[in-house]
This record gives structure tokens, C-alpha cells and sequence, in this order.
């Protein structure tokens, strides 16, 4: 198994291209599944997760091709059954059942279970399909799914955010008869993403970027090209990396206006965020100061940035306070970073963070994704080699991890 190896105290200078966004990336390609014809995606990133999201959408009669950063999608449905082994790899998978449903009636999905940062329960995703006809039924661990006459429009209302029953449900509307109203939808870039190629190929949807998405259901979708936006997480962890090595690092195709509170909590803690022509600069003006921030859905704090900003406030001065709203166990990272000399407690679903001067490299272990990318960038300011084990959490998420760090000037290596 490997692991990366980085020997800390380099302050990052240079430049880094973001990526296109993973969890934009994931519901994007299910929309394979929506049409006859050829979906076409650009701007892709090479990742474990999308190469688990093709292997899915293959056994279902999806290709999709790779040529560089471009995926292309057609074939036709042969297999409506989404096994066990597969989804017990990513829990996006889930995001097969509403497009399958709304095109061919049925759909098999193996229920994910749990993981490392909560219970992750789909029940949003399967009363919503419930309330535009669809009949559910658990099985053996899976989601046996039908709509024989067809998917119905309706009125849902979800009783807190979720990003997931939110993608699901705008699929399966785009192809069910009449309108289906979404309130409290979520309103994450990666769902505005989807609306856009949605609108594409065909679909009509009103309210982009609000919580109240109305869907006015269409017979069919057709073939669309559609280029995926730059990852706002892969952004935001590398605004962390130059500011936790008090580096200069341009960020180039990042959008500001994805980073949300993000932007707040970093210029907040005294990081130099200034636009320039296809993307943003970072820089630390003096030391780090300690913020508050509490995990929230977008335009708030997100909670896939929850981790990296913990390993910036470990290192800033005074003392910071992080409050998890949307999992219940995303804390993981905090023994490891306090192996490595932090000093955070956790207390319920806060943690408190006394920033110390330095951190000392150490052997530690990650735990998820965004778990693992905290302990690289704790590695990058420590004094000494960290050696972080369990590295295919990081490779399902971010992309030449060891390669834009090292451009930029780290001392980091994969060690097998
Ligand atoms: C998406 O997961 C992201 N994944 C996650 O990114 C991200 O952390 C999360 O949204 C929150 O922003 C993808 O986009 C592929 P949710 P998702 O449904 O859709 C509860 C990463 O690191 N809930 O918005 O699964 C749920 O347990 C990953 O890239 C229900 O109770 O998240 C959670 O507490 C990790 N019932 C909250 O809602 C449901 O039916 C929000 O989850 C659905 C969700």
C-alpha cells in the first residue's frame, strides 16, 4: 500500500491548475444514463472515484470513453442493477437510482452503508422518489426500485439539505410527467453545474442557484457537451497549503465565488486572497490568527473543508473553535494531527483548536479524504518527515497530489 512522504518547512510558491470537480463530475456522469445519445464531458479529472462512477455506468450499459480530460458517455441501458461491490466502493453510486427510474421503470441498487464520517441514511433520496410514484422495497441490502407507468411531478419539500436527494430528484424529474418542485434544495456550484448540462441536453428548470428548483418534466434528453467547473475543495486545500507554509501560490482556473464563507474564514485568519486574470493569488500577509467556523450547506462553511482548515488553526495564533453540523463522526483527523503536536480537543461536535508554533513530523494515518489531505498539509508545515499511510483515500478525491506540490516547490514523495 503506499504512502506519501513529505519533509515539512518549504514555504509553496508557484502555480497550481485546479481541477474539475469530483463531486460535480460524479452526478454528471449518471446523466449518461438520461439519454440515447452522447454525453460528452470535459475538463475531467483522473480519479479513483470517477473511475469507480465508469466501471458503474459500464455494467449498465453506459461506455464511457476517456481522450485526455474529456469523457464521453453513450450506449444504451442493458443492466439495472448496481451491485453491492461497487457501491460498497463509493457511495455516489446511489446517484445511478433516480435517472435509471426515470428512463427505463426499474432500477436494483445496492443500499450503501455506512462510513468513516457518519451513517450517510438515503432516506431523502427514496421518499422523494416515492412521492413521484415510484414503488421502493429493501431487499437482501438492496433498493428495489419500480415506476412502471412512469415517474410523476411533485411537490418536495426536503426537511434539511441534502446534495445527493438533490441531484437524484432533479434527474429523475427532467424525465417524469408534469412539474416537481424541489424546496430547500441545496445549492452547492456542483448542483448548478448539473442544472446546466441537464439544460443542455434538454431538460426544463427554473430556479438555478435557489433553493426552489422547478422541473418541468420532457419526454427525452438528448447529447450534450458539457465542461465540468473547477473543484472549489481542491481550491479551498490549496489556499491552505499556501497559507500553512506562508508560500504564494497562484490557483489557477479557481472561481472565488464557489469558496463561499471559505473566503470569510481564510481572509478572516489573515490570508491574502487577490483575483488576477484566470484565477486567484494566495498569500499570508503575517502569522495565522485563530477563527470560528461551523460547517454549514453552501453558501456556509462546507464540510469537505472542515479538515484542512483544522490543520490551518492548529498552527494559528490564539484559539479557534470548529463545529460539525453536517456529519457525525467527521473528526478523525484530530488524533493524527495530534500525534504531529497539535492541541484539540473535541467536544461533541465541536472541536477546539490552541494553535501551536510548530508541528512535529509523524507517522500517521488517513482516514478519508479530506482527513488525509489535513495530515499532507500538517506534513508541509511540520518540522521533520511525516509519513502518512492509507494514501487511496487521497487519490480518490485529488488529483497528482505529490506532483502540483512538488512544482510548487514541496519535499514530498509516494513511497510504496
Ligand atoms: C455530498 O455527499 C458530497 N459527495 C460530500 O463530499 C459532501 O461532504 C456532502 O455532499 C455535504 O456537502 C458528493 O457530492 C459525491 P448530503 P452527500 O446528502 O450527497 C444526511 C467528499 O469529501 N442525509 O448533502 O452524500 C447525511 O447523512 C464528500 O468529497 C440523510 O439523513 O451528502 C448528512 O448528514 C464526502 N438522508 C446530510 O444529510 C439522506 O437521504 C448531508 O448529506 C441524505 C442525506
Amino acid at each position: 500500500m503506499d504512502s506519501i512522504r513529505i519533509t515539512g518547512g518549504v514555504p509553496l510558491s508557484g502555480t497550481i491548475a485546479i481541477s474539475g470537480a469530483k463531486n460535480a463530475a460524479l452526478p454528471l456522469m449518471t446523466c449518461g444514463l438520461l439519454t440515447d445519445e452522447r454525453l460528452v464531458l470535459s475538463n475531467v479529472a483522473k480519479l479513483a472515484d470517477l473511475a469507480t462512477m465508469a466501471e458503474l455506468l459500464t455494467q449498465h450499459g453506459i461506455a464511457a470513453e476517456p481522450e485526455g480530460r474529456t469523457l464521453s458517455l453513450g450506449g444504451r441501458i442493458t443492466n439495472t442493477e448496481a451491485p453491492y461491490d461497487i457501491v460498497r466502493k463509493m457511495r455516489a453510486s446511489i446517484l445511478v437510482l433516480g435517472p435509471l427510474l426515470a428512463r427505463v421503470g426499474e432500477a436494483r441498487v445496492s443500499l450503501p452503508g455506512g462510513c468513516a464520517i457518519g451513517t450517510r441514511p438515503v432516506d431523502l433520496h427514496l421518499k422523494g422518489l416515492e412521492a413521484m410514484g415510484a414503488k421502493i422495497k429493501l431487499d437482501s441490502g438492496y433498493v428495489d426500485a419500480s415506476a412502471p407507468q412512469g415517474l410523476k411531478g411533485a411537490t418536495i419539500v426536503f426537511p434539511f439539505v441534502s446534495v445527493g436527494a438533490t441531484e437524484n430528484l432533479l434527474m429523475a424529474a427532467s424525465l417524469a410527467d408534469g412539474v416537481t418542485t424541489l424546496k430547500n434544495a441545496a445549492r452547492e456550484p456542483e448542483i448548478s453545474d448539473l442544472v446546466h448540462c441537464l439544460i443542455a441536453m434538454g431538460a426544463k428548470i427554473e430556479g438555478i442557484g435557489t433553493d426552489t428548483l422547478v422541473i418541468e418534466g420532457v419526454k427525452t434528453l438528448h447529447g450534450a457537451e458539457h465542461p465540468i467547473l473547477p473543484d472549489r475543495i481542491e481550491t479551498g486545500t490549496y489556499a491552505c497549503a499556501a497559507a500553512i507554509t506562508g508560500g504564494d501560490l497562484l490557483l489557477q482556473n479557481a472561481r472565488m465565488e464557489d469558496l463561499g464563507a471559505v473566503l470569510h474564514s481564510l481572509t478572516d485568519a489573515g490570508v491574502v486572497i487577490t483575483e488576477e486574470q484566470n484565477g486567484f493569488r494566495v498569500t499570508r500577509a503575517n502569522g495565522l490568527h485563530g477563527v470560528d467556523v461551523m460547517t454549514e450547506p453552501f453558501p456556509g462553511f462546507p464540510t469537505d473543508m472542515q479538515a484542512q482548515f483544522m490543520a490551518l488553526m492548529a498552527v494559528a495564533d490564539g484559539a479557534s473553535m470548529i463545529t460539525e453540523t453536517i456529519f457525525e463522526n467527521r473528526f478523525m483527523h484530530v488524533p493524527e494531527l495530534n500525534r504531529m503536536g497539535a492541541r484539540i480537543n473535541v467536544h461533541g461536535s465541536s472541536a477546539i483548536i490552541r494553535g501551536v508554533k510548530k508541528l512535529s513530523g509523524a507517522q500517521v494515518m488517513a482516514t478519508d479524504l479530506r482527513a488525509s489531505f489535513s495530515l499532507v498539509l500538517a506534513g508541509l508545515a511540520a518540522e521533520g518527515e511525516t509519513t502518512i499511510s492509507r494514501v487511496y483515500h487521497l487519490d480518490r478525491g485529488y488529483e497528482a497530489v505529490e506532483q502540483k506540490l512538488a512544482a510548487c516547490g514541496a519535499r514530498i514523495e509516494r513511497v510504496n
